[in-house]
């Protein structure tokens, strides 16, 4: 053991360390010391990079994706990759070159070809992801050496999240630099089609999406999808603008760090073994990194405090990588992608039985977080974090793996893998101790391991249980007998958990049938979940233990069958259990019809913002240059959903560094009172709080984590009171929110219940949970004053600036007149920043306007999704009365929607989901009421359908049902039901341009119905363990807002001398395409190109009152208001222009500006024609219908609740469209959100049925728990449609509105996936209508296929719990 003492680079590590430095794109930066506490993304954004985005801080949504580039001196190469730097400490980077999306390309030098190819095939709408999309495609280029496969450009955008696309036109984007065979796009001649074979506009090849490429009127044009070659990237085209690796990174030799950072944190890098056995020596609570991915984590969102940082990345003995002919050294910080592409060569290298293990681990690894975790996450920093969800440690321990331990003073100890977990993150490893490598032996022949792993959502996630299996057999005869087994589980204890029973239970049987069905009850007792054991779902995560074993032992015996004739044969039928998940690459098709008229409508020219958007150069809240002085705001926020306030204690809030006021209810200047419709809410609760996450107070302090921190430091006194926390408690205890009680009526349905018309009456329940909309930039608001506060100005992250301007005003006791609000763009709304997001302003106005200093409030995500409220979970309580045949002839309905604690709009919410009650069909007898209920939770609110789909929902789930009753399947009760030209619906309105007909047989065609059903029912026929299902919906979405004043809006259009046009009007853009739908609508108005229209931001002092950008309706509306005010400048120009033949717009502008002509107009318009009256339940609540369609197909793993969609298929009348590709987008992104709210999506709040969480609390407040749909949840083939000749008479150019509608349409996926277990459960004789609650989630899915291996946990009628 040598003594580090003398050790020059020890003495140099604790004394001055050398000049710390970085280079970002290309320059030169020296780190100061101090700022260990930072990550790389709070320095790039400090630096003015704030192209590189900040979506959740916790490496769960990839937008603040960047590229580091590192010189590895073993390989002498160097390395690119992709890094969350949300989670990459700042002095991580060390000697690295960073590249941001500002360093990849921008409008002044050049677009790189990535960021081309993705603004021209429309992959960005809100902009937010799509910097982290590009450099995670820009560091697989950078990093391969050959072109990437389409697999592969796939797997490394897993940890990318897009809430807006859909993904599909992303991947289409990025496809083009996909090495594939080269005739497929090198021009159709090449191929040899079949006749009627179909080329995919989106892949270049032939598919069998059912567009037939030579009829489609002008979808299929592959030139759109021309390939680009990978040498345009790295080759001599590009390379000249790429940046390179600087020299000085490549001579320079690593040398030892030590740097401070915030409240007296040390951070160490160690470039030696012996130096880090030192440092820990001195400090035995220091934490080692790598990664950070857990303690970044830990220090960040858990509040934990760790004062030593030791990064050990660096250190060479911790980074071998040896293989013998004994097995595997991996060193400890050897990071995930390392370890993967070693078991990668090795799997190709070794005989095939050594290798099982291997092959395990690189499946496992597959699922394993992101591309971007997995770049720097090591395998040390996961097993000593000791997560009892780990995907790795079970896997290490079946597998008999080696942990080598090495203690300060050099003594090397081995402890075997299995033995090294010891308790709630807690492992054999003393203080003075660390985890040098790991040994992985090779397998012996007749060895096999595997690796098992259930999630919410397979990608990015983790596991809910998963599990390492081992068995090593020997052959005794004719029989196989275990001679060494270990099963280890994840997820079903607080460690990593051994089942050391049921491996004595194996060991010396024969591997048969009977050793399974006898260590299935072995395992039973030896792995049982606690009742009330964290994380809920025990009835699941017991049947997985066994189900994951019962996988095993089939996987095993088809292992064996190939090697050796089977022992026992195993039923064909049976290896659908082990047939592993393939990732085919996505096709989508799109079809549609261009109607182009004049200049520009009806093109499908790409988003007005694109070009800024993928070079990071547009501007979000957040990246505006805050002025000088400004302050940062956090929240007081309630920690119990409903309780007394008794005192407000600030005296430690008031100490912490940089502090500089907290603020209450008392300090507001006027009124304290806010609310859309009924001002019911409190800015900062006075005497009572009625959820979690109410807003008690704000802090501001001079940076982000200041005000944060001292926010937490403010210590609340609470008296508790009794709180509801469910629809159904709100309903015993009538608990709703005042005034709230709607009905409609139509025919008389007691009279038709009473009249014996129906020959069959059905009763039930359909309850569907909430969603949030997380929408990929948080709520925030920068506030200024001016004057000295006469007047107060804001940007906001807004769909509705003028309520921000509303609110600011009634806070602050101003006058409108006096506030002004801006918005230029958000990164995504959906509903969530049309009411909630009006309080981030009102608050951070009230320190701005009082201390007279710029105040900016954005919230951090977890914060973001627990108080901003999310779509409404609905109770919907039915009774139908229909015929024989399956007429319906009587619905009476309750519909009860969770309102949370203030009222917002979920009255307009419920009234909408009782208007939408009807779907498509002609119900002669309806009654329906409508109530909101007061809840404990944080206010729910407006969300992509505003309580359309959830009405919907309900509906199709008894149509189902009926046709389940009947026997018949579900098409035929929908057909015979639906709705005609002429139709008279339940409150009122007749049904013109009816297309619903045209829409449901063309996609039956498009879809191959029948056929598809055969091959379904073939299918699972053929296996026992997988089920495909089908489904059909469709759609009638009501579009007008229903609340007729706001049916109005304003614009303003100034054309100037030099021909260029400024159009502002009252909508926001999005990521909708608002502004250059409404561009497109002003250039064909005066003639001119799209490029000579400019649409800057949305503003209150430009256009007054607007409405939120809500209701589908602002093509519509802004449009023609923006046609309005071209109209009458065209009128002045008119007198002007017909005297002369001007050769240009422009110079007609400056023809008419010599004339004294006005060229600035304010453009009006109301919609025509709609009224509701709800004291009679009659009216034109709607100007008009969008009508659509869906089929999908899915595949379920009945045995884990796994599934995938197939095939989706969407057709939509949008009349002529305005932008068909702007409109497939909206189609795409809807569908794949709706998709996540029937199958993904799950809130789980401390409720009943969860009392493991906190009550009122939100336990799914993070991409973490959260799941939306990832990259590989969408349909493996996406075909959109557009109705094509149906011009639509009430809208503007014809067209129709597209926002909202297709999102319903998703249910198609959830009726799928009940078809499928329908076929599961008819295997084992159940054969009657069983409910499926919404979301269809891998637990409800699994849960609702009855079997051997869940029976002996649930009953048949079993619910998994919902929070509703
Ligand atoms: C978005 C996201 C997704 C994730 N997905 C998954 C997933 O799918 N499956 C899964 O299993 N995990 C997942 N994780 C957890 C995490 O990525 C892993 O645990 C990771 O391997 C930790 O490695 P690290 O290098 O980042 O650890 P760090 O955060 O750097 O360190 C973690 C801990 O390990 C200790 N440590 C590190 N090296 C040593 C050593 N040599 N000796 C002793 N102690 C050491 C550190 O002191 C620290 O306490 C995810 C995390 C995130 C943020
Ligand atoms: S902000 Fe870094 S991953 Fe979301
Ligand atoms: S474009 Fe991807 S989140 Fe908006």
């Amino acid at each position: 053991m040598g003594s580090l003492k003398n050790d020059e680079e020890t003495e140099q590590i604790e004394g001055k360390s050398m000049e710390a430095i970085l280079y970002v794109n290309g320059v030169r930066r020296v780190l100061p010391d101090g700022l260990a506490h930072m990550t790389l993304l709070e320095y790039l954004r400090d630096v003015g990079l704030t192209g590189t985005k900040l979506g959740c801080g916790e490496g769960g949504c990839g937008a603040c994706t960047v590229m580091i580039s590192n010189y590895d001196r073993r390989s002498k190469t160097c390395l690119h990759y992709a890094v969350n730097a949300c989670l990459a400490p700042l002095y991580s980077v060390e000697g690295m070159h960073v590249i941001t999306i500002e360093g990849v390309g921008n409008r002044k030098l050049g677009l790189h070809p990535v960021q081309k190819s993705l603004a021209s095939l429309h992959g960005s709408q809100c902009g937010f992801c799509t910097p982290g999309f590009i450099m995670s495609m820009y560091a697989l280029l950078r990093s391969s050496k050959n072109p990437p496969s389409e697999e592969e450009i796939e797997e490394c955008l897993a940890g990318n999240l897009c809430r807006c696309t859909g993904y599909r036109p992303i991947i289409d984007a990025f496809r083009v630099f996909a090495k594939t065979d080269d005739a497929l796009y090198s021009g159709l001649p090449s191929l040899s089609l079949q006749d009627g074979q179909n080329i995919c506009p989106s892949t270049g090849k032939p598919c069998s999406c059912g567009s037939k490429a030579k009829n489609a009127t002008a979808i299929c044009d592959s030139n759109r999808y021309r390939p680009v070659s990978f040498s345009d990237i790295d080759g001599s085209k590009y390379v000249d603008k790429e940046l390179i690796f600087p020299p000085e990174l490549s001579l320079r030799k690593t040398a030892p760090l030590k740097l401070t950072g915030a409240r007296g944190l040390i951070w160490y890098r160690p470039v030696r073994l012996q130096q880090l056995l030192e440092i820990k020596a001195k400090y035995p609570d220091a934490k080692l990194l790598v990664g950070n991915t857990e303690v970044g984590i830990e220090m960040r969102l858990k509040g934990l405090e760790y004062w030593v940082l030791i990064s050990v990345a660096q250190i060479p003995e911790l980074n071998v990588l040896h293989v013998d002919d004994n097995g595997i050294e991996i060193g400890s910080a050897v990071r995930l992608s390392e370890l993967l592409r070693l078991f990668r060569s090795v799997i190709k290298e070794r005989p095939d039985h050594e290798t099982s293990a291997c092959k395990a681990f690189v499946e496992q690894l597959k699922w394993f977080a992101g591309t971007q975790i997995r770049n720097v996450a090591c395998v040390g920093g996961n097993i000593c974090t000791a997560s009892p969800i780990s995907d790795l440690n079970p896997l290490w321990m079946s597998s008999s793996a080696e942990f080598r331990v090495i203690d300060d003073e050099k003594n090397v100890r081995t402890v075997l893998a299995e033995d090294f977990f010891i308790g709630y993150r807690s492992v054999d490893l003393r203080r003075n101790e660390i985890l040098l490598s790991v040994f992985l032996p090779w397998t012996r022949p007749l060895e096999y391991v595997k690796e098992f792993k259930q999630a919410h959502r397979r990608d990015d996630d983790i596991a809910l249980v998963n599990a390492g299996m081992r068995v090593f057999l020997e052959e005794k005869g004719q029989e196989l007998i275990v001679s060494d087994a270990s099963i280890a589980y994840g997820g079903v204890a607080a460690l990593s958990f051994c089942a050391r029973k049921t491996k004595e239970f194996l060991i010396g049987k024969v591997w048969n049938y009977d050793l399974l069905q006898d260590a299935l009850k072995v395992i039973q007792n030896d792995v049982l979940i606690r009742e009330d054991a964290p994380g809920g779902m025990v009835e699941f995560r017991n049947s997985l233990t066994l189900s994951f074993f019962f996988k095993f032992f089939l996987w095993v015996s088809h292992q064996i069958s190939i090697v050796r004739p089977a022992v026992e044969s195993i039923p064909p039928s049976h290896f659908s259990a082990v047939q592993p998940v393939s990732r085919p690459s996505r096709i989508g098709c799109q079809d549609y019809e261009t109607v182009k008229q004049g200049t520009s409508v009806g093109s499908s020219e790409i988003h007005l913002s694109a070009k800024m958007q993928v070079t990071g150069e547009a501007e979000y809240t957040d990246d505006i240059p805050v002025p000088p002085n400004t302050l940062h705001a956090a929240l007081v926020l309630s920690k119990v959903p409903h309780a007394r306030i008794l005192a407000v204690d600030d005296a430690a809030a008031k100490a912490s560094p940089g502090f500089a006021g907290l603020f209450l209810a008392k300090d507001v200047p006027a009124n304290n009172k806010i609310g859309p419709i009924v001002a019911d809410e409190e800015l900062f609760a006075t005497d009572v709080v009625t959820c979690v996450g109410q807003v008690i107070g704000v802090v501001v302090a001079d940076t982000h984590e200041n005000a944060k921190t001292a926010a937490g430091k403010v210590h609340v006194e609470y008296e508790k009171l009794p709180a509801i926390l469910s629809i159904k408690e709100a309903i015993d205890a009538k608990s709703f929110h005042p005034n709230t009680e709607k009905w409609l009526r139509k025919g008389d349905v007691e009279l038709c219940f009473e009249s014996g018309q129906c020959d069959r009456i059905i009763e039930g329940e359909v309850q569907m949970g909430g969603q949030e909309h997380f929408y990929l930039e948080p709520h925030g608001s920068l506030v200024w004053t001016v004057d000295g506060g006469s007047e107060v100005h804001m940007v906001s992250s807004t769909q509705a600036p003028q309520k921000h301007q509303q609110y600011v005003s009634r806070v602050l006791g101003l006058p409108m007149s006096k506030v002004v609000c801006k918005t230029k763009r958000i990164g995504g709304g959906f509903g969530g920043k049309e009411t909630r997001s009006g309080f981030v302003a009102a608050v951070a106005s009230v320190p701005s306007y009082l201390l007279n200093r710029p105040v900016k409030l954005i919230l951090d995500r977890d914060v973001d999704m627990m108080i901003t409220g999310h779509r409404h979970s609905f109770l919907g309580k039915y009774k139908v009365g229909f015929t024989n045949e399956g007429k319906v002839l009587a619905l009476d309905l309750e519909i009860y929607n969770n309102g949370g604690n203030s009222l917002d709009l979920s009255l307009s919410v419920v009234e909408r989901a009782m208007f939408h009650s009807d779907n498509v069909y002609e119900i002669p007898n309806m009654r329906i009421v409508g109530k909101v209920c007061f809840t404990n939770f944080p206010s729910n609110t407006a969300f992509r359908g505003f309580g359309g789909p959830q009405g919907m929902l309900i509906t199709e789930n008894w149509m189902q049902r009926i046709a389940a009753e009947l026997d018949k399947s579900p098409e035929e009760i929908q057909e015979m039901n639906f709705q005609v030209e002429g139709s008279i619906t339940h409150y009122g309105q007749r049904l013109e341009y009816c297309t619903l007909h045209q829409l449901w047989a063309e996609l039956k065609t498009s879809c191959d119905f029948l056929k598809v059903r055969r091959e379904v029912d073939e299918f699972n026929r053929d296996n026992r363990w997988k089920k495909r299902g089908i489904a059909m919906v469709p759609t009638k979405f009501g579009i007008s807002f229903t609340t007729k004043f706001l049916n109005q809006a304003g614009a303003l259009v100034h054309v100037y001398t030099d021909g260029t046009v400024l159009v502002t009007h009252g909508g926001v853009e999005m990521g909708q395409g608002l502004h250059t739908k409404v561009a497109q609508i002003a250039a064909t108005a005066f003639g001119i190109p799209l490029s000579s229209v400019y649409i800057s931001e949305t503003s209150t002092d430009k256009v007054p009152n607007a409405s939120p950008t809500a209701a589908s309706a602002s093509s519509d509306m802004y449009g023609a208001a923006v046609l309005d005010a071209c109209e009458q400048i065209k009128a002045r120009m008119e007198p002007v222009a017909s005297k002369h033949n001007f050769s240009s717009f422009a110079e007609l502008a400056s023809a008419c500006h010599l004339q004294r002509i006005d060229l600035s107009a304010h453009g009006f318009h109301i919609v025509p024609d709609i009224g509701f009256d709800w004291k009679t339940g009659k009216g034109t609540a709607f100007r008009y219908y969008t009508y659509g369609s869906a089929f999908a197909e899915v595949e379920i793993d009945t045995l884990t609740g796994d599934f995938h969609t197939r095939t989706a298929d969407v057709i939509l009348d949008l009349g002529y469209s305005l932008n068909p590709s702007i409109d497939v987008g909206q189609i795409e992104g809807a569908f794949i959100q709706g998709l996540g709210w029937v199958a993904l999506e799950e809130l789980k709040w401390g409720d009943a049925a969860h009392r493991w969480i906190r009550p009122g609390t939100l336990f799914t407040a993070g991409p973490g728990n959260y799941k939306i749909p990832s990259v590989n949840d969408i349909p493996f083939k996406f075909k959109v449609s557009l109705l094509k000749g149906h011009p639509n008479v009430k809208a503007i150019h014809s067209s129709k509105a597209v926002g909202e509608p297709p999102f319903f349409l998703a249910s198609a996926v959830f009726f799928g996936i009940k078809d499928a277990i329908r076929a599961a459960r008819a295997e084992v004789g159940l054969k009657e209508w069983f409910p499926l609650d919404s979301p269809a989630t891998p637990e409800r899915i699994r849960m609702a296929c009855l079997d051997d291996f869940s029976s002996p946990f649930v009953s048949s009628g079993f619910h998994p719990k919902l929070s509703v």
